[in-house]
């Protein structure tokens, strides 16, 4: 296949996404987190990262603040809604511990050139602890001190002060991503989320001040009382404001596995063909301001670093989404955080207390993962090209895995006819080309490669769209 730039432009077909939606996995990992169990402990994680230090790769560091102040009926984050400022204290404290015994495993020389602070609500802690935390990580890791780490950070629009935006950038940080979600005052009522337009641009606006390189902000669709009409004004603003990268997430409701969503009213929820409706007008909005379609609920200006990683093949994602930082080890610190080592993903326990009691007696607090084989290895190779750059070059495969593609994926070149006949790919003998209108899709052409979800096609997933 040539190597000429990767075209960006997206198709929307209502006809298409019917037909295919069917509930599926993101594949910010793969194997996906269905397959983590808790045969992978402590101790294999220990074996993985240790046996990583051979690589010299650089570091990619995720680090989860769980509080938020109020909650957000919609919200499927792991979190813990709670007013009291001083459940921040024992937290931190947990997690310099832990970060001392994750250092401690990990070649000091090894640079971080990725850095994210997630949530919860990350800016919950003060200002004086959000240094001390920064102060922290940089005794124990290598950080770079010349901004070209990719550094970002989780903002509450809600949970901004004064001068935190500036603290931020003076402790290191260069990029961040506001949730935003709806500007819509009566949509922000039913989810439980009020943050006056006026605050959001003020933000957005000071950001750019104080010199954040790239910001983006989350949109949610499918809220309640959301409509076509009133969407488009949200995404109509979103547009006016300019930041560099939008996300416009699909809600996903599932109220039997997240509490808070139990508050909202189901009879407000846009209908299926509202909503669908919705995605392609804020699609047809975005790409008319010139926004590209990046895959997966992401869109970015044509000159922001992932488009342009994009369109020269170097995209890669992870956890964190997409980035220009390809293999870093990613370690995961605080609690629920996942981490992906060498051949291993591993996460850290959900909740509080199980968290804190394995840090206090000194132990790492990974409590499931998974070991990832040849097979699986190849697989996510598979899955990466085709959801970052759209295409696959089968000798390129072949080559980085020692494998002939035709035989080894002959089962999944036969489930993939279809899709060429629907004209989501074009599928020849030098690989896959996915087409404009089978980017919306991209989930459903990676499915064909995850063997897992042969296995357990019972599993529940959010919808694709
Ligand atoms: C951890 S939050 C962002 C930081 C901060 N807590 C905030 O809300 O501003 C990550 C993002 O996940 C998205 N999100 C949360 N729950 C969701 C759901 N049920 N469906 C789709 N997107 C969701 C929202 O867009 C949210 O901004
Ligand atoms: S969306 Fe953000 S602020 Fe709202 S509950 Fe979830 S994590 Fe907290």
């Amino acid at each position: 296949m040539t190597q000429a730039p990767i075209p960006q432009n997206v198709d929307f077909d209502a006809d298409l996404i019917r037909r295919y939606d069917t509930a599926g996995p993101r594949y910010t990992s793969y194997p996906t987190a269905v397959q983590f169990h808790e045969g992978f402990a402590a101790e294999h994680y220990r074996a993985q990262a240790e046996a990583s230090n051979a690589s010299g790769r650089p570091l990619s560091l995720y680090v989860h603040i769980p509080f938020c102040d109020t909650v957000c009926y919609y919200c499927a984050c792991n979190k813990v809604v709670t007013k009291d400022r001083g459940r921040a204290r024992p937290y931190l404290d947990r997690l310099y511990r832990e970060i001392g015994l994750q250092a401690a495993l990990f070649d000091n020389s090894r640079p971080v050139e990725q850095l994210h602070l997630g949530g919860g609500t990350p800016t919950f802690i003060s200002h004086e602890e959000m240094a001390e935390l920064m102060t922290t990580l940089s005794s124990h890791f290598q950080l770079l001190d010349d901004d070209t780490g990719e550094y970002g950070i989780e903002i509450d629009p809600r949970e901004v002060g004064g001068d935190t935006l500036a603290l931020l950038r003076r402790l290191g940080f260069n990029r961040l991503s506001l949730g935003v979600q709806d500007f819509d005052p009566r949509v922000q009522r039913a989810v439980n989320r009020i943050q006056p337009a006026s605050q959001t641009l003020h933000v957005l606006e000071e950001a750019r001040q104080v010199g954040f390189r790239s910001i983006s902000v989350d949109l949610i669709y499918g809220l309640p009382l959301q409509t076509p009409a009133s969407f488009a004004v949200t995404v109509e603003r979103m547009i006016e404001a300019g930041p560099d990268r939008i996300s416009v997430f699909n809600y996903a409701h599932l109220p039997e596995r997240f509490k808070p969503q139990r508050r909202i009213n189901e009879r407000d929820l846009p209908s299926a063909s509202d909503r669908l409706l919705i995605l392609q007008q804020t699609i047809a909005q975005l790409t008319e301001a010139g926004y590209v379609y990046i895959g997966m609920d992401h869109f970015a200006r044509p000159d922001d670093e992932l488009a342009v990683a994009q369109r020269e093949g170097t995209l890669y994602r992870n956890f964190q989404g997409y980035s220009t930082h390809a293999h870093c080890d990613v370690i995961g610190l605080g609690v629920t955080s996942i981490g992906m080592v060498q051949d291993c993903y591993a996460q850290n326990h959900h909740d509080l207390e199980r968290y804190y009691a394995r840090i206090d007696a000194g132990e790492l607090a990974v409590f499931r993962g998974v070991e990832l084989d040849a097979d699986d290895r190849l697989r996510r190779d598979v899955i990466t090209a085709l959801i970052c750059h759209f295409r696959l070059d089968f000798r390129d495969v072949e080559a980085r895995h020692g494998i002939v593609f035709g035989d080894y994926f002959e089962r999944e070149l036969q489930a993939l006819a279809p899709m060429q006949a629907d004209g989501l790919i074009e599928l020849n003998d030098a690989g896959i080309q996915v087409s404009p209108k089978g980017r919306l899709l991209i989930r459903n052409i990676c499915m064909v490669f995850d063997r897992y979800l042969r296995e357990s096609r019972a599993q529940r997933y959010s919808k694709v769209i």
